[in-house]
This record gives C-alpha cells, structure tokens and sequence, in this order.
C-alpha cells in the first residue's frame, strides 16, 4: 500500500562524519545519529537521508566506497546501523542512504583485482581502462577533466594503461556497459532494502552511462559538479536504462520506498526526464541552490519545477543546502543580513508544494565556516587545484550541540574539523527552547506546513518590488527579497500564522517571509 509520504515529506540530510559523535573519536558515527533521533522527531522532520557510511579509505569523505555492504568501522558496525534504523523507524522517520554507482573506491576488491589482472581481462573490463599509446605516453585517451581537478585519467603502476576517474584518482568510474556492475548494483540495491532502509539518495545520478568511444569535450575538458553543464559523460540518454531496471526492483518491497537523484542537468525539462513514472521518485532541485536572493529568479525556478514536474507526476523536490555548496546563510549575505534571508528564503521553501530537504546545522542557522586552516581541510578538491579551490570542508563543521566543552557537545573526543567560537551561541542548547532561534523557527516551520498543506501554487500580485506572494491552497506567503520593508496593507484582518522575522511596525521587514491563514 502506497502512502506517498514522499510527496511532501521533509527531509533531513545527516553528515554522519559531523552530526554526533558517540565513541570519541572526533568523528561522527551511527550510534550518535541514533543518540539524536529524539532530536530529530521533535524538529519534525519525515525522513533523514545519510550520507555514506560504507566502508572506505575517506579519500572523498565516503563518496569513495570500498565495500558496499560494509559499515566503516569509524561509524560503527552493521548492528549499529541497525539499532539506528529501529530507533528511526520507532519515532516514525524514515532512513534514506547513500548509493554511489558511478565509481567505487579504489581499493575496493575489484579494482584491486583489476590492477592484478591486467589489460584486456574481465577484472578490467568493469571500469574504463585504455592503453598508453607509446608513441605519446604522456597524453591521455581524451581531454576530460577530474571535478576536483587535474585530469581525469591516471595510469596504472606499470604505466601500460590509463583509468578513468571523473573525481579523484581514488575513485574509478564503474562501467555501465558490463552487465556485472548491473547484477553487483542491483545485489546491493536488495542487501540494504532488505535491511529495511527507505529509499536511496543517487550520487552522481546522470554519470553513470559515458557517451560512446569517449569523445573529447568541448573547450579545455574541465568541468564543475555545480552547475549546469553538458558533456559527453553527463546527463546521457542511456542512463535511464539503469533506472528502469531499477524500479522493479524497489516497488517489489513494502512501503513506499524511493530513489532521489543527484542530477545536474541542463534545464528543469532534462532532469524531469529521471522522474518519469517508471524511473526515479525524486530529484534535487539545484536552481535555488545556485540562484541569488532574487524574487524574479525564485519565481522562474520554481515555475520551470513545477510545470515539468507535474508533466511527469513527480514531486517538486526543494534544496537550498547541503554537504557540497555553501550554506544558505553565507550565500545570502554577511552576518544578520545573511540569516535574515535564509530564514526567509527556507519560509518560503517550506510553503512551496512538494518535497523540501533541510541539511543538518540550517536548523541552528550555521553558517559556512570561511577560515578553516589548510591543514586541515580534507576535501580533495582544495588539494587537487593546489589550494585554488577552497572546497566544501567550510560547510561539513561538526555540529554544535551544547554551548561548552570540547567540541561543543559534539564529542566526547574533539572533532575532525574546529568549530568557530560563536558557535557556543548557535548550539542546540542555547537555541531550544529559545524564543525567536532558529532552532525554533523550524521547528515552528515544519509543524505548520504539516498542519497546513500546500495543494497548488497560485501567483498574486506582488504588494511590491521585488517580493513574490503566492497562494499554496493553505497558506499565503509573502517573501520579500529587496531591501526595504513592505507593507501589508493588502492582506489586512488575515490571521499570521508565522514569519520569519518580527515584523517592523507592521510591515514586512527586508529578506523576510509571513505566512497568513488563507
Ligand atoms: C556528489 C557528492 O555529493 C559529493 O560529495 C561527492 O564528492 C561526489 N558526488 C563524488 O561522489
């Protein structure tokens, strides 16, 4: 029986390496995901989707597995998730995991076995191999570049051949032309169904399928994960064969059960393409995560979501923030401008009709932490650019969940990354329970979008520049993005039902969201 609670759900995106650390050792683990589930019950969310926490030499913070039915020890073990997800499911949330099928990691048994098997074997057959032609041995099969940098290709120990490695050279691209890479995915897809997880998040959704003979693409290879991009390694036609073996698979098990695609594509019209009815259930919605707070790009956003999506019957799926982009608070604007804005920007998000996900800390109102030492930084993009590029360990901070001790709560142990001072003041303890935190806010947020759900989504006159007002079939929100207050005259004897901001004598103040009963 299909409740489609994943039509409207919110979801909540743990980072196990930073969200609770239960056996001390600076990083977070399952048993601290589940220490917090009561947390997460009362901030109200429907679901949490984890990031990975297979087993994994952390090259790519995870996104680099080595055995995919294996828990890294540093998260625990396979009871651990287990008791997590019996504890989840006990407080009615759902568990979504990671799955990361367009590479492994490379020490994964097969590419080991590959590496030990040598040119033209099957071992090497399930990844993308080519030979070093000797009369240009330094020069590699096409122009394509690592997302994190560098080429995409690096040869083998004995200099025979090249892999192919879209992100690091620790991570191989798997080959979707080998049917045992199909079987090994599909075998996976039912080790954790059967564990009873809730759905899969898809890492690199739209990579998995490379154009034929790997052809050079266009100007100097290089390519960025964020953004909207073409490229003959991306968003190609074939990879919604795999999606289509896919969902067979998962409607076999009870209980409404989902994929949410990672997909960077082109436009709204080629990602809705994955939600076809016999395909994926959801999929990530980057426009507002790289829109600037505007009302005229909000609104296109969301018009593209929602025309294309309901031509293929698929959820809008809502996201300002997560693991890999700058937090929504450091994007909008320094200081209170910036959390001004985010609060506003997450009203508006949490009346839109669909799905909405929220990453863990925007609840506190963290921002991106701008000044983390060099040392310390671990994403491989910042290494690969030689420093060039920053990277993304600014937003993967361990939350702060009390206002003293070492790691603020996090851990009994320190924590993999320093958290900023003034984060004492952001914690969970300083916020519960706060009139007017952030904490709060959401919490307020989410139980009123609950009690009052968005069916439709009708544009009204705009009270002024720069603001976007909508009717959700509930509720009328009200966002104002320019940077002066608004007056509310025109909705004048509606009931509040939440802003964002205190109002400023009645009016709307700049970067803020109100909801009135409709
Ligand atoms: C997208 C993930 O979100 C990101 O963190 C990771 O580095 C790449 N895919 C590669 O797996």
């Amino acid at each position: 029986m299909s409740d489609n609670w994943w039509r409207d759900a919110v979801i909540y995106q743990v980072y196990p390496r930073s969200f609770a650390d239960a056996n001390g050792d600076g990083m977070g683990d399952l048993a601290g995901v589940r220490s917090r589930i009561g947390y997460l019950a009362d901030l109200g969310v429907d679901a949490l989707w984890l990031s990975p926490f297979y087993a994994s030499p952390q090259h790519d913070a995870g996104y680099d597995v080595s055995d995919y039915r294996a828990i890294d020890p540093r998260f625990g073990t396979l009871d651990d998730f287990d008791a997590m997800l019996a504890e989840a499911h006990g407080a009615g949330i759902r568990i979504i995991v990671d799955l990361v099928p367009n590479h492994s990691s490379s020490e994964h048994e097969w590419f080991k076995a590959a590496l030990a098997s040598g040119p033209g074997s099957n071992e090497r057959a399930r990844y993308h191999f080519r030979d070093v032609d000797p009369a240009r041995p330094e020069v590699p099969p096409n122009n394509w570049q690592s997302i994190f940098g560098g080429p995409a290709w690096t040869k083998t120990p004995d200099g025979k051949q090249w892999y192919l490695h879209l992100f690091d050279s620790s991570q191989p691209d798997l080959n979707w032309d080998n049917p045992e890479v199909h079987a090994e995915f599909e075998s996976i897809l039912r080790f954790w169904l059967d564990r009873g997880v809730d759905g899969f998040r898809i890492d690199v959704a739209h990579g998995m399928v490379k154009a034929d003979g790997l052809p050079d693409t266009g100007g100097d290879g290089s390519i960025e994960m964020i953004g909207t991009t073409q490229a003959p390694f991306f968003d190609q036609d074939g990879v919604h064969e795999i999606y289509r073996r896919w969902r067979p698979v998962i409607e076999e098990y009870e209980g409404d059960r989902i994929f949410v695609a990672e997909a960077w594509t082109d436009s709204a019209e080629r990602r809705a393409l994955y939600l076809r009815p016999d395909e994926l259930h959801q999929a990530f919605n980057f426009d507002l995560v790289l829109a600037p707070f505007a009302a005229a790009d909000f609104r296109k956003a969301i018009d593209a979501e929602i025309a294309n999506n309901a031509g293929v019957g698929a959820p809008c799926t809502w996201v300002l923030s997560n693991h890999d982009v700058q937090r929504h608070v450091t994007r909008y604007g320094d200081g209170e401008l910036g959390l001004t804005r985010a609060r506003g920007a997450t009203q508006l998000l949490m009346a839109l009709p669909g799905v909405v996900y929220v990453y863990q800390g925007e609840e506190l109102g963290l921002g991106e932490v701008l000044d983390l030492p060099d040392e310390v930084r671990e994403d491989p993009t910042f290494h690969r650019t030689g420093g060039e590029q920053i990277g993304r360990d600014g937003c993967r901070v361990p939350l702060p969940w009390k206002r003293d001790g070492l790691s603020l709560g996090f851990g009994e142990g320190g924590s993999w990354l320093p958290q900023p001072e003034d984060w004492s003041d952001k914690s969970v303890e300083a916020e519960d329970g706060e009139a007017g935190s952030t904490l709060e806010f959401y919490r307020t947020a989410i139980a009123l979008r609950g009690e009052n759900k968005a069916t439709v989504l009708t544009w009204l006159e705009d009270p002024a520049e720069d603001t976007l007002a909508f009717d959700n079939g509930a509720v009328v929100n009200v966002t104002n993005f320019g940077d002066e207050p608004v007056s509310l005259a025109a909705f004048e004897g509606k009931e509040i039902l939440l802003t964002s901001t205190d109002l400023q004598e009645g009016d709307l103040p700049a970067g803020s969201t109100i909801w009135f009963k409709r």
